[in-house]
């Protein structure tokens, strides 16, 4: 992080609405006239656009899934996110690390938590991480069956919220109620990040 750079990452279980309220608080920032740099992951890279293949195929072995995102995180990472950083941008991530670290390690017993972070341990992490919580049952009320991707089912989600919020207590990460009108949850998000964006500017 340089003065005018920082790192803002949006996360949270599916339906919870981190791509609208990302791309809401990037429209806010630029407003503010902040120079904002919108990303997300599964990114656009070639790695990213077979990941969003494979969200639809349930024959992926998760060690490979977890692999595929750790090596799409770090060609996002390095060939993106760090370079807009390093130009003073405020770059805005519709998801990273911490939706392998939850999504990865729920898909089987092998793969824990201390191996996602050794895959990652090469990309920076953010300054800021906001988890958007909603309860599955309601964010996936919304979808037809053939919506769905390979984790969007209730059971497995509601494991998925469980750990959100349990990491979140314990790294210290800002949640936010997602179940509430669009403009309220996005001022909450607002309010935080301008916040933190006042103390690095003292
Ligand atoms: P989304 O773009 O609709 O949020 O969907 C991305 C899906 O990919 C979502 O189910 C979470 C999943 N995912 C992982 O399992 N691991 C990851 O590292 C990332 C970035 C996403």
């Amino acid at each position: 992080m340089t003065l005018n750079s920082f790192f803002i990452v949006l996360d949270g279980v599916d339906g919870s609405g981190t791509t609208t309220h990302s791309q809401l608080l990037a429209s806010f920032l630029e407003y503010k006239g902040f120079k904002v740099h919108l990303t997300r992951e599964p990114s656009k890279s070639e790695i990213g656009i077979l990941l969003r293949k494979y969200l639809k195929n349930k024959e992926i072995p998760p060690t490979t899934d977890a692999l595929l995102f750790a090596a799409d995180r770090d060609l996002h990472y390095h060939n993106e996110i760090k370079k807009k950083l390093d130009e003073e941008y405020i770059v805005i991530s519709d998801r990273y690390i911490e939706s392998s670290i939850i999504y990865q390690s729920l898909q089987a017993d092998r793969i824990t938590i201390e191996w996602i972070k050794k895959l990652n341990k090469f990309v920076g992490l953010p300054d800021l991480t906001i988890i958007l919580d909603i309860d599955p049952k309601i964010a996936l009320a919304r979808k037809t069956d053939q919506d769905l991707e390979k984790f969007e089912d209730t059971t497995f989600l509601d494991k998925v919220r469980d750990l959100y919020l349990s990491r979140a207590k314990q790294e210290g990460y800002y949640v936010i109620n997602s179940n509430e009108i669009i403009e309220f949850v996005q001022e909450k998000i607002q309010n935080i990040v301008l916040e933190k964006l006042g103390i690095i500017k003292k």
